[in-house]
C-alpha cells in the first residue's frame, strides 16, 4: 500500500516537468475512462480531480509515492466535446510527454471494460509501440460487468490486440468502485522500481 503521497506540480507541457531522478509512471486514456477514480484508490486518498465531466484533467499532474517513484495523471485523449483545437493541444502535449520525458519507465493505458475495442486506443497503443515506449493496459470500471462478461470482453480485447501485436502487454483488472486491482498494480511498479535498482548498481 502506498504510504505517502506529495503533490509535486502541474505543467503545461513535458518542458515545464520537474526535474528528478526517480522512475515515473504516467496514467492515460480517453477522457472519462476512470484515470483519477483509479490513482485516488491507489493513493487512498482524493488526490486527482474525478467529475461527471470528462475533460477535468488538462495539466501534466506530478505526485511522489512514498519517496520513491512519480505517478503522473495525464489528460484524457480525444474528447469529442473539447473541440477540434483543444483536441489538438492536448494530444500533442501527450505524444511531446512520451517521446522526450527521460523518467518516464512505463505508460499505464486505462480501458473502459466495459466498450469493445476503440481505434483511438488501438491507435495510441500502436503509436506507443512504434516509438518503443512500454506500456501495460488498465481495465477500468469491471464492476459494472459480470464475471463473465467481463472475461468475454478481455478475451475479446486480447484477440484483437493479437491482429496487430505480437505479444501481448502486461494486463490488470481494476474497479475503483470495489477497489481491486490495487496491490498487482503496485507490485508490479515495485517490481520494475527494483529491477531498476539492480540495473545500476548489481553489475
Ligand atoms: P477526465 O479526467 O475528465 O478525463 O476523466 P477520468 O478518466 O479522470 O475519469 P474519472 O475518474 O473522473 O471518472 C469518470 C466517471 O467514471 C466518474 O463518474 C466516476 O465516478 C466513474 N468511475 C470511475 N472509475 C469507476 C469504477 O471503477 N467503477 C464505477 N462504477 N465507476 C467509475
Ligand atoms: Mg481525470
Amino acid at each position: 500500500m502506498i504510504k505517502s503521497v506529495e503533490f509535486i506540480t502541474s505543467a503545461p507541457d513535458v518542458a515545464q516537468c520537474v526535474e528528478h531522478h526517480l522512475p515515473e509512471y504516467a496514467f492515460i486514456g480517453r477522457s472519462n475512462v476512470g484515470k483519477s477514480s483509479l490513482i485516488n484508490m491507489l493513493c487512498h486518498k482524493p488526490i486527482a480531480k474525478t467529475s461527471q465531466k470528462p475533460g477535468k484533467t488538462l495539466l501534466i499532474n506530478h505526485f511522489l509515492i512514498d519517496g520513491r517513484w512519480y505517478l503522473i495523471d495525464l489528460p484524457g485523449y480525444g474528447y469529442a466535446k473539447a473541440g477540434k483545437t483543444q483536441r489538438e493541444k492536448l494530444r500533442r502535449m501527450i505524444e511531446r510527454y512520451c517521446l522526450l520525458r527521460e523518467p518516464l519507465v512505463s505508460l499505464f493505458v486505462l480501458i473502459d471494460s466495459r466498450l469493445e475495442p476503440q481505434a483511438i486506443d488501438l491507435e495510441f497503443m500502436e503509436w506507443l509501440g512504434e516509438n518503443e515506449q512500454p506500456f501495460a493496459i488498465v481495465f477500468t470500471k469491471t464492476d459494472k460487468l459480470t464475471n463473465t462478461q467481463l472475461a468475454t470482453n478481455i478475451e475479446r480485447y486480447k484477440a484483437t490486440l493479437l491482429e496487430t501485436w505480437e505479444e501481448l502487454p502486461p494486463i490488470f483488472l481494476t474497479s475503483a468502485e470495489k477497489k481491486t486491482g490495487e496491490q498487482q498494480l503496485l507490485d508490479y511498479i515495485g517490481s520494475i522500481n527494483e529491477s531498476l535498482k539492480t540495473d545500476k548498481t548489481g553489475r
